[in-house]
């Protein structure tokens, strides 16, 4: 089916099943812990053996001798595999750096080594065994060292892809003629995804087909990258993912633990597991790279933005990418003249990737602290001043409108809601014993782009009338099982209990995958798509002209007969499968989701503690699937986000090119008991240009703009504007 005219009235706008706040029908397996992830997968491979990853002590040079005896004859050990044995390997599409490293290093923590054992302590205590005698060479390690040898990136048509420069008018003049300016530098670090659930592999062969069970976001790029990494045809390879610990963009790419257990299954002739161990993780795997982002803004001092100009620089490993931090800023505010830019600069530490929202979460940490100061300067209110700069088209292209743009409705809304109102210049309200905390609001608009992908399922009838859904879509604990669950309900007319629904797994349809906020809405309309077959399929077969069949209560009716879908399946059932293709609405309309963050903060006056009191985030995302799902999305990534604000950071040692907080002790993130109260308001919207299910992405919204709220409410607690993130207490005294 191919989306390319707007949405009309369908099924789906019953709104009987889609559109409540449904359980997710995983939440019992997974929250009494018979969900089984990837490492527990005994059922399927009772003898498997493990392995473990050893990474590289350097950042980058080479290995000058590797010596493996030791680890060979220890206790237990079934096969170690490094670089000299493991065969030639070819490189995944979406990897930047080799996944097996040596002779040549390409970053700290890179895999050299597994050893495959009998039991784990033993594979862990040979692979300490291993002697690695490297030639280092000199690295880049820098960000703020490396700025002014950066470059442009070249173009990127990928998923969100987008080009390196932009310019509108005469940006320099205009900036120079304004009345108002503001010129600023804004930072971000690197971050790690810290997902709760490590990297982890289950390899089993069969010959020459191999089979993982991993965890990862996309299957298909996954299985078609170990095809490549191993040489294999595609139909060789099986990858299944149907539980999920968390991704946040950390498993949108084959990961060292596929590929390792894949060869130490070879290698030893037995299935192999492997998890990354923790401390691995921050350095072998992605992350999100730091920026530095430069902002000027020029306004009259009637406040409207006469010039807007946003460049941002960061790193990557030769051949690598940009963070698009500078994304919302062509799309967000209006302006006549403007200019972006992105810079690329090579750096030598791990691999730079997407991690949740990436682009507008980090840009957004700059443009909307400059936003507020620009407010400040101006006298005005940061949101009436957001408002004066509110736009209906694409700034960059004046012809082109929003698909839908509510940004306006959200941030008055959520100033009434969160009572705005009750704000006060920066450093005047106090409360506690001696007025010691220091009391403040802060406000940032959201903005994430909405992508779509192209998404296939399968959906069966069988002969109790229950249907199943078939896709290889997963579920990262966002809810997919149970958005898919709604829409296959709502579309054939039985109960959310006669719906079952198999995710994950590279022998079913190819969906869009879990990744840059596409999938509930584009993996559910593949869904519909799918069942607008089956749906023909029934009539057909019922007799029925489908154009009058009315689905409901698990029947079909029309023409004067009711059928019980059961009775019209039949022993050998009924099956279709479709697939949504998406035309391109999404460029005649700049389709984009939409949001205000509120935030209060309390800072001790005499420790510069923070403490995060409230939050309340308004979203206008289209037609939310499930406010239940939706609502959790949103409160986990406005967590993520202060944790953006206030904590998280990998700190790069320069000397030797490695980030040196890699484990949870040192890389913190907040709990949500962190924060006592947060609400989300979903503003009742739909979108017939998105889908047709009139439904937008949501997950990375969430996390957009928060880190600058919680930024403001800072500055409006205590006068002192940071900004480089994290804002701890040193920056802060
Ligand atoms: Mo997302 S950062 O595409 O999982």
């Amino acid at each position: 089916m191919k989306f390319d005219t707007p949405a009309t009235t369908n099924p789906v706008d019953q709104l009987r099943i889609v559109g409540q706040p449904s359980d997710r029908i995983d939440g019992p397996r997974k929250t009494t812990g018979t969900a089984p992830y990837a490492y527990e997968r005994h059922d399927v491979a009772k003898d498997a053996a493990y392995g473990v990853v050893v990474g590289a002590g350097i950042a980058k040079g080479r290995i000058a001798r590797i010596d493996v005896q030791a680890a060979e004859a220890a206790p237990g050990v079934l096969a170690v595999v490094t670089a000299q044995n493991a065969g030639k390997l070819g490189k995944g599409r979406m990897n930047t750096a080799a996944l097996l490293g040596g002779p040549e290093i390409a970053h700290y923590h890179q895999a050299i080594a597994v050893v495959v054992a009998e039991r784990f302590e033993q594979a862990r205590a040979a692979a300490a065994l291993i002697r690695v005698e490297y030639a280092p060479e000199a690295g880049a390690f820098s960000l703020a060292k490396a700025k002014d040898q950066a470059q442009p990136p070249k173009a990127d048509d990928g998923p969100g892809g987008m080009p390196p420069e932009t310019r509108v008018g005469d940006f320099d003049g205009a900036f120079a003629r304004a009345a108002v300016r503001l010129d600023q530098t804004y930072t971000t670090p690197d971050q790690s995804h810290a997902m709760m659930e490590p990297h982890a592999t289950l390899a089993v062969w069969e010959g020459d087909r191999l089979t993982v069970w991993t965890s990862n976001q996309m299957i298909d790029w996954g299985r078609g990258d170990l095809a490549r990494t191993l040489g294999l045809p595609r139909d060789k390879v099986r990858l299944i993912s149907p539980f999920i610990g968390g991704g946040f963009g950390g498993k949108l790419f084959l990961r060292a633990d596929v590929l390792m257990a894949a060869l130490g299954a070879k290698a030893a002739g037995r299935p192999v597991k492997v998890a990354l161990q923790r401390p691995l993780m921050m350095n072998n795997t992605t992350h999100r790279p730091a920026t530095l982002q430069r902002i000027r803004i020029g306004a009259g001092r009637d406040g409207r933005i006469t010039a807007i100009g946003h460049e941002s620089w960061s790193g990557d490993l030769p051949g690598g990418s940009p963070e698009t931090a500078v994304a919302q800023t062509r799309l967000l505010y209006a302006g006549e003249h403007r200019m972006t830019a992105m810079k690329l600069a090579v750096l030598d530490l791990p691999e730079g990737n997407a991690m949740r929202a990436p682009g507008e979460a980090p840009g957004l940490m700059a443009l909307e602290i400059a936003i507020d100061e620009m407010a400040e300067q101006l006298r005005m209110d940061p949101i009436q001043f957001r408002l004066l700069n509110d736009t209906q088209v694409d700034p960059e292209k004046p012809d082109r409108p929003f698909s839908q743009r509510r940004l306006g409705e959200c941030l008055r809304t959520g100033a009434e809601r969160f009572g705005w109102n009750r704000r006060t210049p920066p450093g005047q309200r106090r409360e506690g014993p001696g007025g010691r905390w220091l009391i403040g609001m802060g406000v940032a608009a959201a903005f994430r782009n909405n992508l779509v992908m192209k998404s296939a399922a399968r959906v069966r009838l069988d002969r109790r009338g229950v249907v199943t859904v078939e896709t290889d879509m997963t579920d990262i604990g966002t809810g997919s099982y149970t958005i898919l669950a709604q829409t296959a309900a709502e579309m054939m007319g039985v109960g959310l209990d006669q719906v079952v629904v198999r995710l994950g797994d590279s022998a079913l349809p190819v969906s869009a995958g879990s990744g840059g906020q596409w999938g509930g809405n584009s993996s559910a309309s593949g869904v519909y798509a799918a069942c607008v077959a089956l749906r023909e399929a029934v009539a057909r077969k019922a007799g029925i002209d489908v154009k009058d069949a009315v689905f409901a209560d698990g029947q079909v009716r029309g023409g004067g007969r009711s059928l019980s879908l059961g009775e019209v399946a039949g022993a050998e059932g009924l099956a279709a499968e479709d697939r949504i293709e998406f035309g391109d609405l999404d460029k005649k309309y700049q389709q984009s989701t939409f949001g205000g963050h509120f935030c209060e903060v309390a800072v001790d006056a005499y420790t510069g503690e923070v403490r995060v009191r409230r939050m309340l985030a308004v979203c206008a995302a289209g037609r939310i699937l499930n406010p239940k799902t939706a609502r959790s999305q949103v409160i986990g990534a406005m967590t993520m986000g202060v944790g953006a604000a206030l904590m998280e950071a990998l700190h790069v040692d320069e000397r030797r090119g490695f980030f040196v907080n890699h484990d949870l002790a040192g890389y913190e993130v907040p709990a949500h008991a962190d924060i006592p109260h947060q609400e989300v308001i979903f503003l009742d919207e739909t979108d017939p240009l998105s889908s047709p299910l009139k439904a937008k992405g949501v997950g990375e919204l969430g996390i957009c703009g928060v880190a600058a709220a919680v930024a403001n409410a800072i500055h409006n607690a205590t006068g002192v504007r940071i900004r480089d993130y994290p804002i701890t207490l040193d920056k802060l005294l």
